[in-house]
């Protein structure tokens, strides 16, 4: 019976396994006609059940799973961190030319270099992304890494597994190579682009900059499976390594890219010339808005593999290729106002409001300032006519003005110094650019203070995320992060994907809160500077909320660890009516921060100071002052003769030289880690 069973399960594997290459080899083909050629021909409902089958009869038999199937693209389990890759041919960047004339010099180098011979150029868009390197064993994807330091990157396998432009499995003649590395560019479309950041304005998440962050943040995710929801895509364009192949130029390369089934870009260009070279610069300046992907420039490089090879590399860069960027693009309008908008971190940026003008394809009306000081610095009034350029970024700034035209109606600006969203006081600290609003109950930056509010650190408040926090804040129900402790399930109950459960789980969690020892809630309250170790200082020595919001200067610059800046920045906080008015609500909700865990007395460590320094591999600071703390130890922020231990970590600041200077013992990671098990 058991044998018969046996037999008959080899019979259905080897039947499956069948199956499974055939589904596989149709699934490949239909990825590659959809994501590469962009010319599917067959719906989605088919495909669907293609992949659906395949799914199923891989889990009936895991162990013919292989690592190229298409399965293997939703994205794994998460890493704690990246792995090191050296790539076999170093990643080199480009040398840079910002005009025709540098491009001219670089002809002249090129041919000097190559007396004599016939220079052709291929010219390629350069793609505003991150670039990558693959590898492939017999035409199989082994390995994926980004650029790292050029010598040295970071394994993102799994990550660019996701990408689904990218083939798993290589046709033609790849397949029967050894060995083939291959160097392109991940990247964001535009329209990509533009839906990822309306998702995330739309649940609270900060916004990209632009599409080429974007790209890099979603490969250099530890969580494949957030990868895997990026509609990233991708463009290979060399060759870096191919065993056994020989290749002689550029276009070579590019063709034989693409008949191994990559998805190559469908614009480059053959010059024979510079002068046609010098052309697609000028037409592509003119009309980059065209593709549907942002490109910063045009990559020209020498056809011939062979002239490559010997004209060769600098340090850096090949002496066979350059970027020419294109210009940034400018514009002349008149500043009608200068308004001042609110961040999400309070901080008060100036705001340009202009005569709306076309500049790179799209017409603007705001151009960022920065801050006051850039104001003075280009000396920019209203009613000025100034030049803006779009670089790239989103946001449009402000250049130059154009001082000849002014007429003496202008006006020159002042920071108000009251929040305009809020009316709270806005103060600038010494050494920092922005101004920033020092109202908690501030609209602008209210999403951001009750995350920062309920997050690990500070109140710990599980299920208080930013869906959550968008979905409280725009529906009236918190209008400071006091108001938390005041919500009712019948307030939850309507919200978007809250259910019973997940309400009373909430409520639950914000109600646990209140006992949080108090140097918790002063972190929790986001005064500026006031980190957790300041946060803990000031807990420490002023041992409630209310006697820390009467606190005086003298008073609070005798604490450990506060200066004149954060006294300042504290100050500023306890004196705002919205912070008083929060306060009186965390009193009525009976939130006043729980007494403090005292050290155990007698703790192994009782009575010794530590100084921290450096980065530890297996501790974050935070973890690492916390078991000195539970043990009766103490954690100072710098080095004197009564301090008994500096830790020292991967790159140690000052601290360490003058722990050495005054004889102070010095831990590594393994010795702190000993101290810390009782070991000595
Ligand atoms: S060729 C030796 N071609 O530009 C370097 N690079 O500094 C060969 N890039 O981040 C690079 N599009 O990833 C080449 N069509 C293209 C490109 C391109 C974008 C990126 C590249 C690197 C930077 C070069």
């Amino acid at each position: 019976m058991v044998s018969e069973e046996a037999g008959i399960g080899t019979a259905g594997e080897e039947e499956a396994q069948r199956r499974l290459e055939e589904l596989r080899e149709e699934i490949r083909h239909h990825d590659h006609l959809y994501y590469v050629l962009n010319q599917p021909i067959i719906t989605d409902a088919e495909y669907d059940r293609l992949f659906q089958e395949l799914l199923a009869l891989e889990a009936r038999y895991p162990g013919l799973v292989t690592p190229d199937s298409p399965s293997q693209r939703v994205g794994g389990a998460p890493a704690d961190e990246f792995g090191q890759v050296r790539h076999s041919v170093p990643m080199l960047s480009l040398g840079n030319a910002f005009s025709l004339e540098e491009f001219e010099e670089f002809d002249r180098r090129v041919r000097g270099l190559l007396p004599g011979e016939t220079v052709e150029y291929v010219v390629e868009p350069k793609i505003d992304g991150l670039s990558i390197s693959l590898g492939y064993a017999r035409g199989v994807l082994v390995r994926g890494a980004t650029r790292g330091n050029g010598e040295v990157g970071e394994d993102v396998t799994a990550n660019l597994k996701t990408v689904r432009s990218l083939p798993l499995r290589l046709h033609g003649g790849a397949a029967a190579l050894p060995y083939l590395e291959v160097r392109g560019e991940i990247y964001m479309s535009r329209q990509a682009f533009a839906a990822l950041n309306e998702e995330r304005i739309q649940s609270g998440e900060p916004a990209f900059a632009n599409p080429r962050n974007a790209a890099a943040g979603s490969v250099r995710q530890l969580d494949p499976r957030v990868t895997a929801r990026r509609r990233l895509d991708s463009f290979i364009y060399g060759v870096a390594a191919a065993e056994g192949l020989k290749i002689d130029a550029q276009i070579e390369a590019l063709e034989l890219l693409r008949s191994w089934g990559f998805k190559v870009n469908p614009r480059y260009w053959l010059c024979r010339t510079p002068a046609e070279v010098e052309a697609l610069c000028r037409e592509w300046a003119q009309r980059r808005h065209e593709l549907p992907y942002e490109a910063d420039g045009l990559v020209i490089k020498v056809n011939s593999l062979d002239q490559q090879a010997r004209l060769g590399a600098t340090a850096r860069t090949p002496r066979w290729a350059l970027a020419y960027k294109f210009p940034a693009e400018q514009a002349e309008t008149r500043v009608r106002d200068i308004v001042v908008q609110v961040g999400r971190t309070g901080a008060i940026t100036p705001t340009a409001v202009l005569d709306p003008v076309k500049v790179g394809g799209s017409t603007v009306s705001r151009a960022t300032l920065h801050n006051e000081d850039m104001i003075r610095e280009k000396d920019v009034r209203i009613g000025d006519w100034v030049v803006i350029q779009k670089a790239g970024e989103v946001i449009p700034e402000v250049v130059r003005v154009l001082k000849e035209r002014r007429t003496g109606e202008e006006r020159e600006f002042r920071l108000p110094d009251r929040c305009p969203a809020c009316g709270a006081e806005v103060l600038r600290l010494e050494g920092e650019a922005a101004a920033r609003c020092t109202g908690v109950a501030c609209p602008g930056r209210l999403k951001e203070a009750i995350l920062h509010f309920g997050s690990r650190n500070a109140m710990d408040i599980e299920g208080l995320g930013p869906a959550m926090v968008t979905q409280l804040v725009d529906a009236g129900l918190l209008r400071d992060p006091a108001d938390l402790y005041f919500l009712k399930r019948e307030d939850l109950l309507p919200l978007e994907r809250v259910g019973e459960k997940s309400a009373a789980n909430l409520l639950e969690a914000i109600a646990g809160s209140r006992q949080n020892p108090l140097h918790r809630l002063v972190f929790a309250l986001g005064i500026r500077y006031v980190g957790e170790r300041v946060a803990r200082s000031l807990a420490e020595r002023f041992g409630s909320l209310d006697a820390l919001a009467r606190a005086s200067e003298e008073e609070l610059t005798a604490t450990p660890d506060v200066g004149p800046k954060i006294a300042h920045s504290v100050l500023a906080f306890f004196r705002q009516d919205q912070t008083k008015r929060m306060l009186e609500k965390l009193a009525r909700a009976g939130v006043k921060g729980g007494a403090e865990a005292a050290p155990p007395p007698g703790g192994p460590l009782s009575g010794k100071r530590f100084v921290l320094t450096g980065t530890l591999e297996t501790f974050t600071r935070q973890q690492a002052e916390d078991a000195i703390l539970r043990r009766g130890g103490q954690v100072a922020s710098s080095v004197s003769a009564r301090t008994d231990y500096v830790v020292a970590g991967k790159s140690p600041g000052s601290k360490l030289d003058r722990a050495r200077e005054l004889g102070v013992p010095v831990l590594d990671e393994e010795g702190f880690r000993r101290l810390l098990e009782g070991g000595r």
